[in-house]
């Protein structure tokens, strides 16, 4: 086999065989393919498409490049779930301890934060103590006595998604659903679980920046799982905005706090709730959404599952205390208001302005090696659909830096102000599975 061969052929719009698929991707992680022909490959699939099938043997490849996780000492059904990405989705953070309060089993293994979206790891690590590394046996320990536990990703998990992923984020390759769908669906599968919920966000903060494309790449996740013995449902959700009130990483820990209090905001509790009760159908507890929906509802108004989140950060080896002093979490030293410029509605804020503006201010990484603070971050006290005055607070920057005029601008620029009263924004806008 030659990779000349197969890049013509996809370059020409043919269909790549499983064994042409592993060729590829076992020829690039040991080396014998060189970063060139593997580009020129990404950029053919990026026109032409995969089918079903061989969008399947990819994600198969992927997984098969590294470690595979056994959850199999793990009694029940394990379920994961994973987001594709937005800024201030702090939805895991509230889904944990609330689907665990079921007796579901959640083994979850999750990244850092990159770019202008966060990272679930880096929002936990903002309690002082929190640790998220544990061998694997206190890992499966801690998920069969308490039905939760976290970690950070292990190094060897799909090293051919690592490797190929990098390359795409450099020759304009990562918008293509086909590679997005096996990138994703690699490492969730690779993880370990047996059922998996996707969160995929669609909108100004989103890679799918329309629903077509949402749906498209949600149905193609939906098929991976099908095709790989794993049950898969994935909600499409709007990210047209950050989610909830608080972009950082403390803050965003004292909002997910606030849901679990039963004093969140509106759309991160609906969303929330739709993700756990998909969860809690696919883990066995409710036979349908209404009867799961309206059970998780009772967790968070009982108090259940607030002491199930205490219960997530004390076997983590963190603080507790932060559950009902929110005050111990990290505080930033400046405190920034923005705003508004001119009378009218909020129409837009742009998702992707706000984390940028979030990682300005230290609270995200621009490479992988940066330090984040956690205390950095962005409250946005007006969302879209509010009235606000000329002169009225619509953002407030929390920062220890003393430079932020590039962030500030970014705020102001991010929210769009119009006479006009926008129609009252849709959470989810589709579920598929
Ligand atoms: N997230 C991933 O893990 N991979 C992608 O390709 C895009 C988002």
């Amino acid at each position: 086999m030659r990779m000349y061969d197969l890049i013509m052929k996809k370059r020409n719009g043919g269909v790549l065989s499983k064994e042409e698929i592993n060729f590829i991707v076992k020829g690039y992680v040991e080396g014998s393919i060189p970063d060139y022909q593997v580009s020129a490959f990404l950029m053919a699939v990026y026109f032409k498409g995969m089918n079903k099938e061989e969008t399947s043997n990819l994600t198969w490849a992927f997984i098969h490049s590294g470690d595979i996780i056994d959850l199999s000492p793990i009694q029940g059904i394990k379920v994961d779930k994973h987001s594709t990405g937005g800024v201030g989705d702090k939805i895991s953070l509230i889904v944990i301890p609330l689907v665990a309060s079921l007796g579901i089993p959640i083994a979850k293994m999750s990244g850092r934060g990159l770019g202008h979206t966060g990272g679930t790891i880096d929002k936990l690590e903002s309690i002082k103590g929190f640790r998220t590394q544990m061998d694997i046996d206190e890992f499966i320990h801690n998920v069969n006595t308490y039905k939760m536990a976290i970690v950070g990703q292990t190094a060897n998990l799909t090293p051919a998604d690592k490797k190929i992923y990098a390359l795409r984020d450099v020759t304009a390759t990562v918008d293509s659903i086909p590679l997005i769908a096996s990138s994703i669906m690699s490492k969730k599968i690779a993880a370990g679980s047996d059922a998996i919920v996707l969160d995929v966000k669609v909108g100004s903060g989103a890679f799918m920046k329309n629903l077509e494309d949402a749906r498209e790449l949600a149905q193609t996740m939906v098929d991976i799982g099908k095709s790989l013995n794993r049950r898969v449902v994935a909600v499409i959700t709007n990210m047209d905005q950050p989610l909830g009130h608080e972009v950082g990483n403390a803050n965003e820990v004292k909002e997910a706090i606030e849901v679990l209090k039963n004093n969140g905001a509106e759309d991160e509790k609906t969303v929330a709730l739709t993700i756990a009760s998909y969860m809690a159908v696919l883990g066995g507890a409710y036979n349908n959404f209404e009867e799961a929906y309206m059970n998780l509802e009772r967790k968070i108004e009982t108090g259940e599952a607030l002491e199930k989140f205490k219960e997530f950060i004390r076997i983590q080896g963190g603080d507790e205390e932060v559950a009902e002093n929110p005050e111990k979490l990290p505080e930033a030293k400046y405190h920034i208001e923005i705003k508004a410029q001119s009378e009218g509605y909020v129409n837009e804020i742009n998702a992707e302005m706000i984390g940028n503006a979030a990682m300005l201010l230290g609270a995200g990484r621009k490479t992988k090696e940066d330090q984040i603070d956690y205390s950095a971050g962005i409250s946005l006290v007006k969302k879209i659909g509010n009235k606000v005055m000329t002169g009225e607070t619509i953002a407030i920057l929390h920062t220890n830096k003393k430079e932020i005029k590039e962030a500030m601008d970014l705020v102001r620029d991010a929210y769009k102000i119009s006479e006009n009263q926008p129609a009252k924004v849709k959470y989810i806008y589709d579920v598929i599975m």
